[in-house]
């Protein structure tokens, strides 16, 4: 989604900002644009169309103060005109906005028949008029005044001509981080634009303030009460998020796996009492034993990734669990169950619908934890404690390694709330075996890369596809759907297997391609007989298995290794990564950068 970046210090500001700007690229956004103040003057640059088009405009300039956006439309198609940053009538004040102004219309319209003439169809000029137009001492609080008749999320940032040494920001639903360097102060929405400066960062919350400068900042809320933050230290480096000799950073995150989850599990597993140490979630023992209820909530991947976590605890820990889209959750106006452990899953913590759900369980009191990847998001801070899933930064659209880190972190979360329960220790002592191989696992299925580049060539041509999966391999299935769909634009869906006959299977013919999960669980001959209805109406077959399928059953075979079978869904899912991919990159697709699609959705 849309990208900040803002900078004040010594330098020119125009390649920092740039340069930001370009880091931020992989959140997905449609044009760009730079304000720099340049001899009392706002100097603004916009393009629709990319960065390096942005880039392509810009000329050697000396200011050393400067604000810089990348928007993915929201009002307003994208052009150049509804680019950031936005001016009020004078040209004194640029603003740059993530989020949305919820009464934007009502605001548009005031101003309007104050005699306001808009430049553009946005919600965010109106927030740069109404800063120009309040009566106060500072820029601060003339942006607190006007945003008291705000309505809606935002993070942005305020250029003055008139105060050339400070940017002044604000924080509502959309994140703005501040980065410390030495005389110089950097701005952005993501730590990703700010690492290769400095690692030491301050988190603005909701409804905070602050003036920055090129000496430091100050932090207040709405209401004018300091909040004296200080800075923390983020351990991340500036090569996370660069592609270390890959072609894109889908592959590299891909890669990146067997890593991951020996990250994930490090120093979580416990031998000797056969069940995993996770502190972060806050619960005790007794705590553990009182959840009679799991709920897994996110969107997209994450909400796949939570189906997969609920069947993990109900096998392993016999609790009922499910998984529901946050988005729907939200606004279906839930009944909280006091007793229920619900889990909010979120690779960057700042997906607005999840936030949303969290909010809407807190305030209902319902006890919520946080599955996230981006430590100081508004997902886990507004959970307070959780499971943190250390894959590393995820730069890739697609989900891969948060969504593998996802799983294995619930499968921890199952066997703790199992081993507290009922499951024995020889079962649990299985599942810590299991997930210490799974690593292992995982590299020997990427090293079935080649293999797994034909199939995908073989079947790209085709214009439909189903993923069908029973049981274990239901969420693997949709989960492979949603990675074919999303970076390839084939038209995938996916069903599970015993439904297929109820309708959907009218059209399986020589067209339609089949990629049929089949764990090795005590449900193959099922998921045999599944492949048989497909091949018996000419439809192409791809079986993703660890088990041994009659020989000449599947027009393809992609097998895994073998591991304990709760652990199946995975190792299931990661060759559908790879298929995907091959998919996406037989069809000449920009895998890293699917049209239409963002990394973090931070708008309803
Ligand atoms: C995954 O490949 C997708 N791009 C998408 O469905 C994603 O999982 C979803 O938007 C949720 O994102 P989050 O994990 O950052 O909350």
């Amino acid at each position: 989604m849309c990208g900040i970046v803002g900078y004040l210090g010594a330098r020119p500001a125009t390649p920092v900002l740039v340069e930001g700007l370009l880091r931020l690229e992989y959140r997905g956004y449609d044009s760009a644009g730079v304000a720099v103040l340049r001899a009392g003057k706002i100097a603004v640059t916009k393009t629709a169309g990319r960065v390096r088009d942005l880039r392509d405009k810009l000329t050697d300039d000396p200011a050393t103060v400067g604000i810089a956006h990348t928007r993915w439309a929201t009002h307003g198609e994208p052009s150049d005109r509804n680019a950031h940053p936005h001016l009020d009538a004078d040209l004194r004040i640029a603003v740059v906005h993530n989020g949305i102004i919820e009464n934007a219309e009502q605001l548009r319209a005031q101003l309007t028949a104050e005699g306001v003439e808009f430049a553009s169809e946005t919600d965010t000029e109106a927030l740069a008029h109404l800063i120009a137009r309040q009566d106060a001492a500072t820029l601060e609080d003339a942006v607190r005044a006007a945003l008291r008749g705000v309505e809606g999320t935002y993070g942005l940032v305020v250029l003055d001509r008139a105060r050339p040494g400070e940017l002044v920001v604000a924080r509502n639903g959309s994140p703005i981080v501040l980065g410390i360097g030495d005389g110089e102060m950097f701005i952005a929405s993501d730590v990703a634009a700010l690492v290769h400066h400095t690692q030491q960062v301050v988190f603005l919350d909701d409804g905070e303030l602050a003036t920055v400068t090129a000496a430091g900042f100050r932090t207040s809320t709405l209401e004018a009460r300091l909040t004296n933050k200080t800075p923390t230290t983020v351990d991340l480096a500036a090569d996370d998020y660069e592609l270390g000799g890959h072609t894109d950073f889908m592959r590299k995150e891909m890669a990146e796996q067997p890593e991951a989850i020996a990250r994930a599990l490090r120093g979580r597993l416990d031998e000797r009492f056969a069940t995993a140490h996770l502190g972060g979630l806050g619960l005790d023992p007794m705590a553990l034993r009182a959840v009679k209820r799991v709920k897994f909530l996110g969107c997209g991947s994450a909400y796949y990734a939570g189906q997969m976590g609920a069947t993990l605890v109900e096998e392993l820990a016999r609790i009922p669990a499910d998984a529901e889209p946050a988005s729907e959750f939200r606004y279906r106006n839930p009944v909280v169950d006091p007793d229920a452990l619900y889990v909010a899953v979120s690779q960057s913590g700042e997906t607005l619908d999840t936030l949303a759900a969290v909010q809407e369980l807190r305030r209902k009191g319902g006890r919520v934890i946080g599955a996230v990847n981006v430590v100081g998001s508004a997902i886990a801070r507004e959970c307070g404690s959780g499971l943190f899933l250390h894959a590393g930064p995820e730069v890739s659209v697609a989900s891969t390694k948060a969504l593998t880190n996802m799983t294995v972190s619930f499968a921890m979360l199952a066997l703790l709330l199992g081993r507290v329960r009922d499951l024995s220790a020889s079962a649990g002592q299985r599942i810590v075996t299991g997930l210490r191989a799974l690593p292992g696992h995982v590299e020997r299925v990427l090293a079935d890369d080649a293999d797994i580049a034909r199939i995908a060539k073989r079947f790209a041509h085709a214009e439909h596809m189903f993923f069908l999966g029973r049981v274990r391999g239901w969420p693997v299935a949709r989960e492979g759907a949603q990675k074919l769909k999303e970076i390839s634009y084939v038209h995938a869906e996916a069903y599970q297997s015993a439904e297929l006959k109820h309708g959907p299977l009218a059209l399986v013919d020589a067209n339609m391609p089949s990629v049929v999960i089949v764990p090795a669980d005590d449900l193959l001959a099922k998921n045999l007989a599944t492949i048989e209805q497909v091949k018996a109406r000419g439809g192409p077959v791809i079986a993703i298995t660890n088990a041994e399928l009659p020989s000449g059953l599947a027009d393809e075979v992609i097998r895994v290794p073998r591991g304990e079978p709760e652990l199946d869904p995975i190792l299931l899912t990661i060759p559908l990564q790879l298929l995907a991919y091959h998919t996406a990159s037989a069809l000449g697709r920009d895998i890293d950068k699917p049209r239409n699609l963002a990394k973090s959705v931070t708008v309803e």
